[in-house]
């Protein structure tokens, strides 16, 4: 057919018109030119002459574990994967059965990505050494699904992870200073990777119609300050005299004509970091007087938020003047308070700590 042909024939004449008057109307057409994760990567890669691409093969191993514990959620309720795996982790909490596909997923994509010599994983006690046919020079923490007691309930789960460098003869573990990319993705109403490397944090989205995470915002950077709070307050008292202090505050402030914060609290650390990260505020985790290091996981869960948030700005802290990636780790899953969230939020939990003279 030629454009003469084109021209007299009725339908591919309107799909003409259509698409000329969508331009026109300024609506979006057909992105022709997607930035995919994967493209991302490479040109991530190409900024270091001297990288091996060893980081660019790691991250896509984990896109494609991620890819696949995204489809899996999507399709638990259907495929009998909600429910209890019938077993208790090392941290002593049922484990359900999507947290060991998710794990089996990461464990196997990763270990045979040539890439790490050491994962840790939530779900497992001991660190997983690969064998040196297939290690790399990467070590590897993650939470394969952080969330689990809403996957009944299809709220919104995720995935955390950090890639830390440290010598494979080391016989200590890195602190969050060591990681060279951490992130996350949330099983949220789109499935979305939150990815932090070379000094930036950016977000992807999972378009499902072409399997692929495109890039929906580059170079995040965070509110100095929100307007939310997020925090279980249901352990109230358990908490000290500087964490009351605080949330009083929050809801009753003490200038006149200032709003009270709103509380969120989904019970997701993805999903109440993912909102903290794009609308700003403060997420806890403080310690609680039968619980003096809190509830989360150092290397798999605090560390890599707090690495994405200080990438874009924000901050992370475990106490005053001490800075979640500054600890150095005794345990591969020891856990620790953490104030996470808009510099100005985090800095005035850290004051209400210091007026009462000690942490
Ligand atoms: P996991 O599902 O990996 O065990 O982690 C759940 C975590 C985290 O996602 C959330 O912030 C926290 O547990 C909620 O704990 P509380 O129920 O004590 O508030
Ligand atoms: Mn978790
Ligand atoms: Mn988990």
């Amino acid at each position: 057919m030629d454009n003469g042909d084109l021209a007299t024939e009725p339908k591919l004449l309107r799909l003409l018109v259509n698409s000329i008057s969508l331009k026109m109307a300024g609506q979006p057409t057909f992105d022709t030119n997607l930035m995919t994760l994967t493209r991302f990567l490479i040109g991530e890669q190409r900024k270091y002459p001297t990288a091996t691409g060893e980081l660019t093969t790691l991250l896509n191993a984990l896109q494609t574990a991620i890819k696949s514990v995204s489809s899996a959620v999507r399709k638990a309720g259907m495929t009998n994967l909600f429910g209890l795996a019938s077993t208790v982790n090392v941290q002593g909490e049922e484990v359900k059965r999507l947290d060991v596909l998710s794990n089996e997923l990461f464990i196997n994509m990763l270990k045979e990505s040539f890439t790490t010599y050491k994962m840790i994983s939530e779900e497992n006690e001991h660190a997983i050494e690969i064998d040196d046919d297939k290690a790399g020079k990467y070590l590897i923490a993650f939470d394969p699904l952080d969330g689990s007691s809403n996957i009944e309930a299809s709220v919104s789960i995720g995935s955390i992870f950090a890639i830390y460098r440290h010598d494979p003869k080391a016989t200590d573990l890195p602190s969050g200073r060591a990681i060279v990319a951490a992130g996350y993705a949330l099983y949220g109403s789109a499935t979305v990777i939150v990815l932090a490397i070379n000094n930036n944090a950016h977000c992807f989205m999972l378009d499902p119609a072409i399997g692929e995470f495109v890039l929906t915002e580059p170079n995040i950077k965070m509110k100095p300050r929100g307007s939310i709070y997020s925090v279980n307050e249901g352990y109230h008292s358990k908490w000290d005299q500087a964490m009351k202090n605080y949330v009083h505050k929050k809801k009753y402030p003490e200038k006149e004509g200032q709003k009270p914060y709103s509380s969120r609290y989904v019970g997701s650390m993805v999903a109440d970091l993912h909102r903290t990260f794009k609308y700003g505020g403060i997420f806890m985790y403080p310690r609680t007087s039968d619980a003096p290091n809190g509830k989360l996981r150092l290397l798999y869960e605090c560390n890599p938020m707090a690495f994405v948030v200080e990438k874009a700005g924000g901050k992370a802290m475990v106490a005053p003047g001490q800075s979640i990636l500054d600890i150095k780790p005794t345990n591969i899953h020891q856990r620790t308070p953490i104030f996470i969230g808009s510099v100005d939020d985090v800095d005035e939990i850290m004051d209400e700590y210091n007026k009462l003279g000690t942490y």
